[in-house]
């Protein structure tokens, strides 16, 4: 299966990547997300993991749902129950891919699992047997494969495509090898395992060593046709594989990688890799390789000659091949509904993403308070206020903040919009963002902790939009809370805002699962159907 030069993106942001976050994604977010990789022609999508929680098992659902062109996967332990939770989860999409995994290296399985690697192999055997009850598309992980001894990994993947496994995933999961040896084990794999044909050879390569991405990329030159890989190179401790990496070495290295190529719309990259990092609150580094604000700056008086007398002296892409434009155009309460259209147009946004007038009438309240307006504000009003606002508890309806200097008395009154009623409260504070939370606070009656509060410009200059991040901590689990705005003491309030409104809708879908069917009602469900169908297709 490995002649074609067509290598699979296989993306796990909303999984390896959603897992290391200190906070949770909603499931708008997610869906946000997951549309957004779909547009920059990711192959498969790792929506999320069924079995572990019920907002995840709603989001898989949704994603399933959702889905045009690209693959939802979900992942399942090498357990039965989680196979079937996870095909119940995928169900509303034509096609779909169960993700299964075990871990085989000695670590793992005597200290982890404390198993002989025999019951390993055969959970592993079962557990894809079961997957193929529900789909022909199965992929199967063997953990921590970097360190499993080559011939016991080897017995396994032969086993598992034999079970009807149709993806082999050779996952580095502790990011401990090192090029030559990781690309020796992919070449073992291909060489030795006899119905290696029958299987797509994935890689999934963690970041520990810095190695992730050269990793990945020798495994697809010695025979790999699938990397997995997240946005930002989000993920489990040091990160996955970058996506925006592997897919750039691939397009611009093609040649010497053999006439390679992947699905992935280069001119996305710089937007998706922009919403994937506020919608995590996990800013790109500024040296991040493709997507860093530096990654296309020069500093140096030698470079800066250079490039002036011709760009690739030092540059290897131009920002504009991966959709980093400059910000030229300028938009007052004056532009019209075509300049906005057209802006967003050629910020690589389809008609049908987002509603015109609804944006518009955002855009004309920002230009009223900010005189101009630039792309990078466009795109937040995109990216922030449109989806999560709907079913949103409290509304920030109105504020007046007093403070000042020489001992006077911070105060803050504060009116919310509860579905059609409103609430006031005046409070005191040690400064204004203080005395506006604790008006907040009272007001909802949610008792939460302030764990971290972090002010950004979002943009450059003096009229920058001021971008509020708060986490809070309620009953034991962090939520995050974004604001923005011209006035970062309203920024500051809709963060909090939107942290409380987080922690409803999560109750709300606690309380919606105990109303609903259990775990075990769903699976019990699932299995028949999965016997209905396997009967079935036995008949035909
Ligand atoms: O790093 C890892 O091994 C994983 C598996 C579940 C594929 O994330
Ligand atoms: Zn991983």
């Amino acid at each position: 299966m490995t002649s074609s030069d067509r290598v699979i993106i296989f993306d796990t942001t909303l999984r390896d990547g959603e897992q290391a976050l200190p906070q949770s994604l909603s499931m708008r977010q997610k869906l946000q997300i997951a549309q957004a990789l779909e547009e920059l022609g990711v192959d498969v999508i790792e929506a999320g993991f069924p079995v572990s929680s019920q907002g995840d098992f709603e989001s898989v659902q949704e994603i399933a749902r959702t889905l045009r062109h690209a693959i939802p996967c979900g992942l399942a332990r090498a357990v039965l129950k989680d196979v079937d939770v996870c095909g119940e989860a995928l169900k509303p999409a034509e096609h779909f891919r169960i993700h299964t995994f075990i871990a085989t290296s000695t670590i793992h399985v005597k200290d982890k699992l404390r198993k002989s690697f025999d019951d390993v192999l055969n959970m592993g055997v079962a557990a894809i047997k079961q997957a193929r009850r529900y789909t022909d598309d199965v992929e199967f992980s063997c953990e921590d494969a970097g360190r499993t001894p080559l011939d016991q990994l080897l017995r396994m993947i032969e086993a598992a495509i034999d079970a009807g496994a149709t993806t082999i995933n050779i996952p580095d999961t502790v990011g401990y090898t090192v090029p030559t040896e990781f690309g020796g084990i992919i070449t073992q794999v291909m060489n030795r395992v006899p119905n290696v044909d029958k299987a797509v050879i994935s890689v999934h390569c963690h970041n520990d060593l810095g190695m992730a991405t050269a990793n990945s990329i020798t495994a697809v030159q010695m025979g790999a046709r699938q990397i997995e890989c997240c946005m930002n190179g989000l993920g489990e401790r040091a990160g996955n594989c970058s996506l925006e990496e592997v897919a750039m070495a691939i397009q611009l290295r093609s040649k010497v990688l053999g006439g390679l190529k992947t699905g992935i719309i280069a001119p996305h990259i710089a937007r998706t890799s922009a919403m994937v990092a506020k919608i995590c609150h996990e800013p790109v580094p500024s040296h991040k390789a493709i997507v860093g604000s530096n990654a296309f700056s020069h500093s140096s008086g030698i470079h800066q000659d250079g490039v002036l007398k011709n760009r690739e002296t030092y540059e290897i892409l131009t920002p504009e091949s991966v959709g980093f434009t400059s910000n030229t155009m300028l938009m007052t309460a004056r532009s019209g509904r075509h300049m906005i259209h057209d802006c967003l147009r050629k910020l690589g946004y389809a008609d049908d993403e987002y509603d015109l007038n609804d944006i518009y009438a955002r855009f004309l309240k920002l230009a009223d308070r900010k005189g101009q307006v630039f792309e990078y504000d466009l795109e937040a009003l995109l990216f922030f206020t449109k989806l999560d606002e709907e079913d949103d508890m409290y509304h920030l309806d109105q504020m007046n903040i007093m403070s000042g200097s020489n001992g006077s008395i911070p105060t803050a009154t504060v009116r919310l919009r509860v579905g059609r009623r409103t609430r006031t409260e005046s409070c005191i504070g040690n400064g204004p963002v203080d005395a506006m939370y604790n008006c907040i606070t009272h007001l909802t009656g949610v008792k939460i902790t302030l764990k971290s509060y972090e002010i950004t410009a979002n943009g450059s200059g003096m009229d920058a939009l001021g971008q509020v991040d708060v986490t809070v901590e309620h009953e034991g689990r962090i939520f995050h809370g974004m604001g923005l705005s011209t006035d970062v003491i309203e920024a500051s309030g809709l963060a909090l805002l939107r942290a409380i409104n987080n922690i409803e809708r999560a109750k709300r879908i606690h309380a919606k699962k105990r109303t609903k069917r259990t775990t075990k009602e769903l699976v019990a469900e699932a299995k028949a159907e999965a016997e209905a169908k396997a009967k079935a297709k036995a008949a035909d």
